[in-house]
């Protein structure tokens, strides 16, 4: 041994659900993917070993029958389809690691060697099963969990399906699940959904199907291949395939435990089913499980039936990328129901974007072309906005850890606010050129600086154009946080340039 003790950054694995690739990409599935794109990035920010997965759910019934509707196979299906997510996600920005599809064949070989240490643990045996199935859902109802005979989810009508299939003995793992519960308070969060865990396990837990006869677009069992395993098994695992652990053990050893982002449909699956999945396994549990709720569009959830679906492109067109970004991340606080409207979007796209952040740079630019020859002074290091900056950052970085971009966007708002205050009350364009208005304007390039930095998770494109602008060179996320968020680092004499309004006015 050298004695020398290696700096390892921490690491930070962060998933997305994969999606279904029936369905088309909507707001509700670009609010999940934007909020742990930003995530991914500020946790970059902060120097850590970021991996970022999201992909597409491929297997099970609801797309073997699209693709039958459709004259084609469910890989053609796939094939097709996928492309749509991976181009709006190019579209909105999305700084993926790696997008699983569950057909690839690593997915394959990764599932089926879950499927036998589960097999291996004694955690899986055949049994003649009869239900209710949702094939919206994937999943089993029982009488009681319906609205009749209509899944209360999508509002369809349920099928009685009979089977015989494997069955995952969740029953036996009723107390561990509980301990693991008590043991870490926070491996799902918000609390309600938490709770809502937790009354589900306690109310008992019965085994499920993990193999299904009646159709063959999947996984075959390893052990008896008459079976295609259940597509919420097989999804649930993406998580871990894309994390090596099917024979990359050194990543996986970094990798594993990661993080879930979900919508709160499937809590069940991530908060219940995959914890036990894992423990049968003998391999540790999701260090945590983020829930948010549903973007209701007119209060209602967004749903093909209803034709209430919005693309998140028909967005960008009028808002910009960022726009988006920023509406669905400082909008909608990541936990409770939130409803959509466009009057709401435009209204915090001209007060957040254009009014403050907007106005503020551009406001900096004339006045330093005018009073300063267009060459950005330095800061005041006593200025009082360094307390501002130092208090908000705090915030803003403890709202991130917890998963709650709404609120760090409120604290690093705060510091525009002020800024802009601040110049009001000083009103640096009606006074005379000299050391007073270049420490007004210093204090005000300083704040654009670390603002472009703590936006750049949430607006990445704007806040490199703002870093461009005051004069620096590279981009705002090649910082270090908490490093370059610290109070005088904008060094003065750089050449500032006014621009095209950066967020011009919407009407
Ligand atoms: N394929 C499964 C997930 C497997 S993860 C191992 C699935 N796919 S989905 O495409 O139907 O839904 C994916 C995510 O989109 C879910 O988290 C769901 O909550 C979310 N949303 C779907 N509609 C939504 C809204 N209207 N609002 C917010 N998110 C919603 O489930």
């Amino acid at each position: 041994m050298s004695g020398i003790i290696e700096d390892v950054a921490t690491s930070f694995y962060v998933t997305t659900p994969i999606y279904y690739v029936n369905d088309a990409p909507h707001i509700g599935h670009a609010y999940t993917t934007i909020t742990a794109d930003a995530l991914a990035r500020w946790h970059r920010l902060l120097g850590e070993d970021v991996m970022f997965l999201t992909g597409t759910d491929e297997h099970g019934l609801k797309v073997q029958r699209v693709a039958e509707e459709n004259n084609c196979s469910p890989l053609e299906w796939a094939d097709r389809t996928v492309i749509r997510f991976q181009d709006e996600w190019k579209l909105l920005n999305i700084s993926n690691d790696d997008f699983i599809r569950t057909s690839e064949r690593r997915h394959h070989l990764s599932v089926q060697k879950l499927l036998q240490a589960c097999y291996d643990a004694g955690d899986i045996d055949l049994q003649v099963y009869e239900g209710l199935y949702c094939v919206s859902c994937e999943a089993y109802f029982t009488e009681a969990e319906l609205d009749g005979d209509k899944c209360r989810i999508h509002g369809r009508p349920v099928e009685l399906v009979k089977e015989e299939n494997y069955f995952f003995k969740l029953s036996k793992y009723e107390t561990r699940l509980l301990e693991w519960y008590e043991n870490n308070p926070d491996f799902v969060m918000p609390k309600t959904k938490r709770n809502e865990a937790l009354g589900f396990i306690r109310q008992g837990l019965q085994d499920f199907s993990i193999s299904r006869t009646s159709i063959n677009w999947g996984v075959p069992l390893p052990w008896d291949d008459k079976h295609v395993t259940y597509v919420w098994f097989d999804a649930l695992t993406n998580y871990i395939t894309a994390a090596g652990f099917e024979n990359d053990s050194e990543k996986y050893a970094v990798r594993w435990p990661g993080i879930h982002l979900i919508g709160k449909d499937i809590l069940r699956f991530h908060c219940v089913y995959w914890p036990a999945m894992l423990m049968s396994a003998g391999l540790e549990p999701p260090k945590h499980v983020h829930v948010h709720g549903f973007l209701l569009v007119g209060g209602e959830k967004m749903s093909k039936t209803r034709l209430n679906q919005i693309g998140p492109s028909e967005l960008v067109d009028e808002f910009g990328v960022d726009g988006v970004r920023h509406h669905f991340l400082h909008d909608q606080p990541f936990g409770p129901d939130g409803e959509f409207s466009h009057e709401g979007m435009l209204a915090r796209y001209n007060s957040d974007l254009a009014n403050n952040l907007g106005n503020l740079l551009s406001r900096v630019a004339t006045v330093v072309e005018k009073k300063c020859s267009g060459i950005g002074p330095a800061p005041d290091p006593k200025s009082n906005l360094s307390k501002v900056v130092a208090e908000q950052y705090d915030l803003a970085a403890n709202a991130w850890q917890r998963v709650a971009p709404s609120e760090a966007l409120d604290a690093v708002w705060r510091i525009i606010k002020e800024t802009n205050s601040a110049l009001e009350q000083s009103e640096p364009w009606k006074a005379e050129p000299g050391p007073e208005v270049d420490l007004v304007l210093g204090d005000a390039l300083e704040v654009l600086r670390i603002v472009s930095i703590l936006t750049a998770p949430v607006i990445p494109d704007s806040s490199a154009i703002i870093w461009n602008r005051i004069g620096l060179s590279g981009r705002p996320e090649e910082q270090q946080l908490p490093q370059s968020a610290r109070w005088g680092q904008y060094p003065g004499g750089l050449l500032v340039t006014k621009g095209a309004p950066l967020f011009p006015r919407l009407k």
